[in-house]
């Protein structure tokens, strides 16, 4: 229900501002004593794999699904943050007889996941010859509408030489718990886990566990598998165990739970997962943020579980966004995630040329930098629509235009240094009100009065793109009201009232979306003045 209050200009800062600035940093949140108060959400984001670089859309789930955390946590609920590795599988078992090629300690000592991912390529290189094959085998067997069983037995006969045969041979050994391929993945996923907590730190990200594919228990795994057989959902055919998905209402496919060599699938790991998840926190709800290239996974899943159990299934939901990116290609080959930050914190350098005043504001000492360097990526992402492909693009970087992270945090910076010697208060006098009743200030209240609701808007489409867009409008307005005092700004108590309800606004708007705003930085920063 919307109601509609008509007020006149001179009633709106003395209803608004006391409210704004009473409110302060909780303006926009819930209390965690009512509404959604204590509630229990599981966020599953992020969750790269650890033999492979950092991707695009590992970026992406990583930025959105701290978003959604936060803002769940601004309504009350208690957030547990999760990312769910993909540590477990064939690649391990490739990157192991990679090792055996390509790998040297010194290498590893020296630069340890560097040097993984170069071992990671070059077993690739090697092997893509031989997938090649399989997969021609295959692809012609479809076409000519091959007996299945008789195709089978060729792929199996390609999988038992060359590197196929090694790696399925080192899975194997993994799965059963073989003490030199256990401490291989062990050294690794320690290796690789260390460095994504350095680029999580950069980021202002933490998570309360990592988990990942290899932590499910293989108990719960039977558990599924046997209420599956229960239920007659899930079929043995060719010695893999899957479930027929049109029976429970989908078009077609078949969903395979363990594959023909008796492994797991990321399918089986995913729904003992769940079970595992709701036993350890009881949530009332679990988000997986993550790409659509696992759509058909997440229907599957959703699917199998509703069948099984209805009222888990309905507690879970998968926020996904488009998986296009060209971050790889900007990068290259072998980077690592802290490449990503690294070079837009370089991108920064431009800022001067692009608008020297408004850089000289922000500042430029290392941790500024720093700052403008995240605030411009988590800015970017976030002003994407979920639909859109991934706009990473280190050029576009170093912008002040509405909207972008070095301007948010420009007029943040502004704000703070305009109220340094003032305490701003509601409790103005009828001459201070008077100040505030013009146009441009009035406007400039009632977007700052809009902000709870872009926030409830925000948390039902879980689109941050419409926090960035009211955060531009509030910088916009903001101009409007600054530009209109020529010259030296004079702050009166009324105009700093009205600044400060500002402030409060972009600041936990921004907080929402993951900045730090400079002011706030930890170090006090350089006053050396800006080049060009
Ligand atoms: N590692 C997967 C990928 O890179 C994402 C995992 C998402 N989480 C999950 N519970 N399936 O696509």
């Amino acid at each position: 229900m919307h109601l509609r209050v008509f007020l006149k200009l001179e009633s709106i800062p003395r209803l608004l501002l006391p409210y704004i600035l009473d409110r302060g940093e909780s303006f926009g949140s819930i209390p965690s004593s009512v509404g959604d108060g204590g509630r229990k959400l599981v966020v599953d984001f992020s969750s790269p794999n650890i033999t492979s670089e950092f991707q695009g859309k590992h970026l992406r789930s990583t930025i959105i699904g701290a978003f959604v955390a936060r803002l769940y946590e601004d309504k009350g609920w208690d957030v547990t943050r999760m990312t769910y590795l993909g540590d477990w599988g064939k690649p391990i078992a490739l990157l192991y007889v990679g090792w055996g090629r390509f790998g040297s300690e010194d290498a590893y000592q020296a630069d340890p996941v560097g040097h993984l991912l170069d071992v990671y390529h070059k077993i690739g290189e090697a092997f893509q010859p031989e997938q090649a094959a399989t997969k021609e085998v295959r692809d012609k067997a479809v076409k000519e509408g091959r007996d299945e069983a008789e195709v089978q037995l060729e792929m199996e006969s390609l999988e038992s030489q060359g590197i196929f045969a090694e790696r399925n041979e080192a899975f194997k050994k993994l799965e059963e718990g073989d003490e030199a391929l256990v401490a291989f993945w062990k050294k690794v996923r320690d290796a690789v886990i260390a460095d994504y907590q350095r680029f999580y730190d950069r980021l202002g990200i933490r998570f309360d566990e990592y988990s990942g594919e290899s932590e499910v228990k293989s108990e719960t795994m039977h558990e599924v598998e046997q209420i599956l057989k229960d239920k007659r959902l899930s079929e043995e055919s060719a010695g893999a165990w899957m479930v027929d998905m049109t029976k429970l209402g989908a078009r077609a496919g078949h969903a395979i739970i363990r594959d023909r060599g008796g492994s797991s699938t990321y399918l089986l790991r995913d729904l003992a997962a769940v079970l595992e998840r709701s036993r350890k926190y009881s949530f009332d709800k679990m988000i997986y943020v993550v790409a659509s290239d696992n759509n058909i996974h997440f229907n599957q899943m959703l699917k199998i579980l509703e069948a099984v159990d209805q009222d888990l299934a309905k507690k879970l939901q998968h926020v996904k966004f488009n998986d296009a990116s060209k971050m790889a290609a900007t990068l290259g080959k072998g980077y690592k995630p802290e490449a990503i930050l690294d070079r837009c914190e370089e991108a920064m350098s431009s800022l001067p040329e692009v608008d020297t005043d408004k850089a000289a504001v922000v500042g430029n000492s290392d941790i500024v930098v720093k700052g403008l360097g995240t605030s411009a990526l988590l800015l970017q992402e976030l002003s994407t629509r979920s639909a859109s492909a991934h706009a990473f693009d280190t050029k576009t970087l170093p912008s002040f235009k509405l909207g972008s992270g070095p301007d948010l945090q420009y007029w943040y910076t502004k704000l703070a240094t305009l109220l340094a010697d003032h305490t701003a208060t509601a409790a103005l006098s009828d001459e201070d009100f008077e100040v505030l009743a013009d146009d441009d200030h009035a406007n400039m209240l009632r977007i700052l009065a809009q902000y709870p609701e872009v926030v409830n808007a925000t948390f039902h489409s879980l689109e941050p793109s419409g926090i960035v867009t009211y955060l531009a409008s509030v910088t916009e307005q903001l101009a409007d009201c600054l530009n209109e005092e020529e010259g030296e700004i004079s702050v009166t108590p009324g105009l700093a009232a009205l600044l400060e309800a500002t402030r409060i606004v972009l600041r936990n708007g921004m907080k929402l979306l993951g900045l730090v705003p400079i002011p706030d930085l930890p170090q006090e920063r350089a006053d050396t003045p800006v080049a060009g």
